[in-house]
């Protein structure tokens, strides 16, 4: 994947795709351009950012591991969203959506601080496995004794520093515009490796006679991304709306604070952030970038967000009724076959109309 801007930002080399992350926010899935080198592709790419060019150009072996991060990002939203009327649809798949995520709103927040997360995770990784070229394990550690937890830092330390500057250098450098969006997205993209640094762990192992902790060695590790996923849900559900705040004599959108009345707070660090009301995602609209949810499987008892009430908006939803048939009730006879009954049941599904 790379980063392209100011039309896209974000290309991704996966197989069988790559994926193109438009600066409004959308992705646009190219086929079958696997086969061109990072090169070509540096080259061929409209709207790279000059500097995100510079990096495709003299990091290629980046530019594979980028697009896997931020696969992974958007593989994790719609895990977290499987069960929201909107479930990050538009993001990885093979059309354009031109107007996705148009709106600033904690949706967007989400995508940008999931996808800048998923960049860190990813390079942090192959450092840690010396996938990477310029990188490895935190050298900073290596060797050095912890005086007051009396163990010392050993085996590989993931360098999530790097990591988290080069999602900085490369993600953040698609935000040309001088605009509320961009410092709403630079936000969202720092708050999404933020959690991802302070999930770092530390692992330890005791080294002695039979277990016995003589020294003890320690190196951190990262989170697994779902971790991550589970805590930018969180922060999700918590997003804070902000407005921006311009410098008096140029005008320019200069920092955020909470929009509150009379507030004059800054959104924490750790804050997703959103400067626009969500669309409800039940209709299509171009506009939003809402998909809608016709035909969306719900579930009739559920008073959840996946129950059919909820989900279909009110618009009803039809009824599916099949057949499930299974092998059951396996004797294993002397000598030497198996016998298996069929079982079978009637089961329904539910999709919006
Ligand atoms: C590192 O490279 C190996 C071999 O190509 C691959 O199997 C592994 O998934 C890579 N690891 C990361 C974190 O990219
Ligand atoms: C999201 O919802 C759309 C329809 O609203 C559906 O076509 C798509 O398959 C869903 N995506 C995922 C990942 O569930
Ligand atoms: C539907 O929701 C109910 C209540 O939350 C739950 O017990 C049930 O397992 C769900 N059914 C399916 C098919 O997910």
């Amino acid at each position: 994947m790379l980063l392209l801007s100011p039309r896209s930002a974000l290309v991704s080399v996966y197989c069988p795709q790559i994926f193109l992350l438009l600066s409004s926010g959308s992705y646009l899935a190219l086929s079958s351009v696997v086969a061109l080198g990072a090169n070509i592709i540096c080259n061929k790419i409209p709207g790279l950012a000059p500097r995100q060019r510079a990096i495709c150009q003299s990091r290629p072996d980046a530019i594979i591991v980028i697009g896997e991060g931020a696969q992974m990002g958007i593989n994790e939203c719609q895990y977290q969203f499987r069960f929201g009327r909107w479930n990050c649809s538009a993001l990885g798949e093979k059309t354009v959506f031109g107007q996705e995520l148009r709106v600033g709103s904690r949706e967007a927040a989400f995508t940008y601080a999931i996808t800048a997360a998923g960049v860190a995770h990813a390079v942090t990784a192959a450092c840690s496995q010396g996938n990477l070229s310029n990188c490895g394990c935190d050298r900073e550690k290596q060797g050095y004794y912890n005086q007051a937890e009396g163990w010392k830092w050993g085996g590989c330390s993931a360098d999530v520093r790097y990591g988290i500057d080069f999602s900085r250098r490369f993600v953040d450098a698609r935000e040309i515009k001088k605009n509320a969006r961009r410092l709403m997205n630079l936000h969202n993209n720092e708050a999404g490796r933020k959690v991802l640094e302070d999930r770092m762990q530390l692992e330890c192992k005791c080294h002695g006679v039979s277990g016995s902790c003589t020294t003890k060695t320690c190196w951190t590790t990262l989170p697994k991304f779902r971790e991550v996923g589970h805590l930018l849900k969180e922060k999700y559900n918590a997003a804070v709306q902000v407005e921006v705040v311009r410098a008096s004599r140029l005008r320019q959108p200069t920092f955020l604070r909470i929009k509150q009345l009379r507030s004059y707070q800054k959104p924490m660090e750790t804050d997703l952030v959103y400067i626009e009301k969500s669309p409800n995602y039940c209709e299509e609209d171009a506009a939003t970038g809402s998909v809608g949810t016709q035909g969306r499987l719900c579930n009739r008892t559920s008073p959840g967000a996946d129950g059919c009430d909820t989900m279909c908006c009110g618009r009803g939803y039809n009824t599916h009724q099949y057949t499930k048939v299974w092998q059951c009730n396996c004797k294993f006879h002397w000598c030497c076959f198996v016998k298996c009954n069929t079982c079978s049941e009637r089961t329904e599904v539910f999709t919006c109309k």
